[in-house]
């Protein structure tokens, strides 16, 4: 396992607490003189020991740094091993080129982790949805934003403090304003998108607005309404399979079952032409909640589980429009 911050320590916590007949090998970290709860022979800092390692055969990446992120997991998958990583950044900027390398090299990398914590969405669009036609995914997919605007509408509290306690709970990136400013929704629309859709997105070309950028005004105007604002990213089809996506704080009244989503609860509403509305729920953010999705991850491994992205559109067909006029 790399990294052992809040995700690696709840999953190794819920491994424990499960008797699971799994073995961690060792966890690599950057820094070997962090005091941890563990004991120290359990953790290394020679990434490349591990990597060339031919005993283990599954990666867990839980680090901060995408670039790092991505390198370990293309040596990984090259050599053989399954990955799962909750890596949101990593996997949107990188995805086509980790598909093709799963398919050469024959490994799997699942990373439902990575996308609204404990809600399984992604095995969702893969599986359940597979013959459906999806209008549109939306939701709020990021847990601390969601948390500051729940202490904001809530309990009046200060967007400063209710960012900080954010931070203290262990909900937030290490740079907030991945969360604030709307980067890590999406990234996770982007992965989102791909699989509910069949198409790479880059993820620089999706309009993101943040949290960060509201006014005293803006709630004031909320609340004077009874709306609530919430940070939404889209997924829509359009036409002729044309998707828009774009993530913005968007005004909310209470016939929204968004609207009920609050601290860092996340919420994923998808509109499909059969099914209808469904609409999934849970943890977005936390040590045990994210744990648990790497550790299905995991477990889904054993039985040879991976991503089919059935739905992939052919190479040169238009994958997504920012072009879209906004009804705001
Ligand atoms: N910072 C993220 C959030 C963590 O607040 O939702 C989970 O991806």
């Amino acid at each position: 396992m790399f990294g052992f911050g809040v995700v690696g320590q709840g999953l190794y916590d819920i491994i424990k607490t499960k008797k699971l007949n799994l073995e961690i090998k060792k966890f690599v970290i950057k820094n070997a003189d962090k005091q941890r709860s563990l004991p120290a022979e359990l953790f290394t800092t020679d990434a490349e020991a591990i990597l060339s390692d031919k005993e283990i055969n599954t990666v867990v990446e839980l680090i901060d740094d995408a670039d790092a992120a991505f390198e370990i997991t293309k040596r990984a998958l090259t050599s053989g091993k399954n990955v799962v990583s909750a890596n949101k950044k990593m996997i949107a900027s990188h995805l086509e080129e980790l598909v093709a390398i799963q398919q050469e090299f024959g490994t799997s990398l699942l990373y439902e982790g990575a996308v609204c914590g404990s809600i399984p969405i992604i095995r969702n669009l893969e599986e359940y949805y597979d013959n459906e036609l999806l209008h549109s995914v939306t939701g709020i997919f990021n847990g601390s934003s969601n948390y500051i605007l729940s202490k904001i509408f809530n309990e009046n509290q200060s967007y400063d403090a209710a960012l900080q306690k954010a931070q203290d709970l262990g909900f937030a990136e290490t740079d907030p304003t991945l969360d604030v400013g709307g980067y890590d929704p999406k990234y996770k629309l982007a992965i989102v998108a791909s699989h509910a859709y069949g198409i790479y997105v880059d993820p620089t070309a999706i309009l993101n607005l943040g949290i960060d950028k509201l006014g005293e005004q803006d709630i004031r105007f909320a609340k004077e309404k009874g709306y609530k604002i919430k940070l939404l990213p889209l997924a829509r089809e359009i036409d002729n399979r044309r998707v828009v996506l774009y993530v913005l704080p968007r005004f909310v009244n209470k016939d929204n079952i968004l609207f009920n989503v609050e601290n860092e609860n996340n919420g994923v509403l998808v509109k499909a032409a059969f099914a209808d509305e469904q609409f999934f729920y849970g943890k977005g953010a936390g040590g045990h909640p994210t744990g648990s999705a790497v550790l299905s991850d995991i477990t889904a491994l054993r039985y040879g589980y991976r991503y089919e992205y059935k739905k992939h559109l052919d190479a040169g067909q238009v994958a997504y429009s920012t072009d879209y006029k906004l009804k705001i």
